[in-house]
């Protein structure tokens, strides 16, 4: 009995301690939500009686269990790369007019409002798929910890959004949850507007999310939105992915294993170059022809991917276009001076063969000119506070681990933060 008491006190005193420790280091921040991007956290998946894996080697016998499908590192393993990509493929329904995933696979995205499924995309291979993990702990040091003052919008990345009048599921939840988080993150911070940060994809998500509330609602609840990496305007390299597959940089994987995945992607749609920003640059030299932001239904067709033209044109072109203004303070911060795919030419062989590149500036993986695409819309906007900042030499997923890069996001969060305590002084 008496030991039980003495059990109870301790956990008293440490429960205290952590809220003096939480109030003390806290209270003065605004709180953080991060938004990762394509692949940026953990999804497990859950299989049916409904699966039909296409070969015995894609067979499970623990139906009805969760396992990580995302990232999973068996998937550098030939036949098992099969499996996976089978397991991630979307399908368009054109009766539901939206996406679902392959028949007999239930997906769900772990840990939402944390950020323990961005840390690390295998929590058992932390030095190869660190994500976040530098820059959380860089946030940690400023007096962030997760569940308090710091929050994770994880998402299944595959999905999208859609243009008005098409429904877009998995999207709009996701949108509806960050919104969600996003509010109970500054009512458990005193009321505190929330500084939401984002990497690639996830800019994308946030900036429509702003344009489905309403000014007095961003008024209270956002303080500023700082969008690493974003490709505003799609990349080329979406297209070499859509023609021919692209491995991610994961070594031993056969590209053209993951193409058929990799197109069923409705986020990949979304990030293929927009003709608004791309123009009537020629950016695919086929053998027969070549191919402008403005030919993408002739692409999609003509790589062997009829499918995804009506999707592309009716959901996503119409989206592509929407770049509108959320009227609060937004810092984009982007590598620059990296090569950057940016004309594909493909011979004889057609789009099964890797293409020959000729590279512009970028990061790496998104064009200068749909990183900085922005800018170019809103520099001179008063009503839209804005700001670039570029970082030489720093890749698109760099940008998340690099010194620099991490001093400046830190540099930027510490600026907005000290911006209050200016004002009630
Ligand atoms: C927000 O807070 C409410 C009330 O505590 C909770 O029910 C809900 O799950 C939270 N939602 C998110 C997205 O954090
Ligand atoms: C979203 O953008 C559209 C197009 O500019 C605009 O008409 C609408 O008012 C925006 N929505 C909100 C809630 O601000
Ligand atoms: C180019 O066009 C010719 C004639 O229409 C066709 O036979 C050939 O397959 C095309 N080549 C490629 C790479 O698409
Ligand atoms: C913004 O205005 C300045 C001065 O008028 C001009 O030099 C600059 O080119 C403009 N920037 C953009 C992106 O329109």
């Amino acid at each position: 009995m008496k030991e039980e008491m003495g059990l109870v006190w301790v956990v008293a005193m440490a429960l205290m301690l952590q809220s003096c420790h939480v109030w003390s280091g806290s209270s003065n921040l605004y709180p953080v939500v991060l938004v990762p991007g394509s692949g940026g956290n953990q999804l497990e998946g859950r299989l049916t009686e409904a699966y039909r894996p296409s070969s015995l080697v894609c067979r499970r016998w623990d139906h009805g269990r969760w396992f990580r499908l995302w990232f999973d590192p068996s998937v550098i393993v030939g036949p098992l790369t099969k499996c996976f990509a089978e397991r991630m493929t979307l399908y368009y329904d054109p009766a539901l007019d939206d996406y679902r995933n392959a028949p007999g696979v239930e997906t769900r995205v772990p840990y939402f409002g944390s950020t323990q499924s961005l840390l690390y995309l295998d929590p058992h291979l932390k030095h190869i798929t660190a994500y976040m993990a530098p820059l959380v702990e860089s946030l940690e040091e400023l007096g962030y910890i997760d569940g308090h003052n710091l929050f994770g919008a994880p998402y299944d990345f595959r999905y999208g959004l859609a243009a008005e009048g098409h429904p877009s599921r998995v999207g709009t939840q996701f949108l509806n949850n960050l919104k969600q988080l996003v509010e109970n993150a500054s009512s458990s911070n005193g009321g505190n507007p929330v500084i939401i940060v984002s990497h690639s994809l996830g800019g994308l998500f946030v900036l429509h999310l702003l344009n489905r509330t309403t000014p007095s609602w961003r008024n209270k609840f956002i303080k500023h939105f700082i969008a690493l990496s974003a490709p505003w305007g799609g990349t080329v390299q979406e297209m070499l992915t859509f023609a021919s597959g692209y491995t991610l940089g994961v070594p031993l994987v056969e590209p053209l294993l993951v193409r058929g995945e990799q197109r069923s992607s409705e986020s990949n749609l979304w990030l293929l170059p927009s003709p608004k920003l791309f123009g009537r640059k020629p950016l695919v030299i086929a053998q027969n022809r070549s191919y402008s932001a403005f030919d993408m239904p002739e692409f999609l067709e003509d790589i062997g991917f009829k499918e995804g033209v009506y999707p592309y044109k009716a959901r996503i072109l119409p989206l592509m276009d929407r770049l509108i203004m959320p009227e609060v303070p937004v810092t984009c911060i982007i590598g620059s001076g990296i090569k950057t795919p940016e004309t594909l030419f493909y011979g004889r062989e057609g789009f099964d063969k890797q293409p020959d590149i000729i590279y512009g500036d970028g990061d790496g993986t998104v064009n200068m000119v749909s990183l900085l695409a922005l800018e170019s819309l809103w520099s001179n906007v008063t009503r839209q506070p804005f700001k670039v900042t570029k970082i030489p030499q720093v890749s698109h997923t760099s940008v998340l681990n690099d010194d620099l890069a991490l001093r400046e996001i830190v540099r930027e969060i510490t600026d907005i933060n000290s911006r209050v305590l200016r004002s009630f002084v």
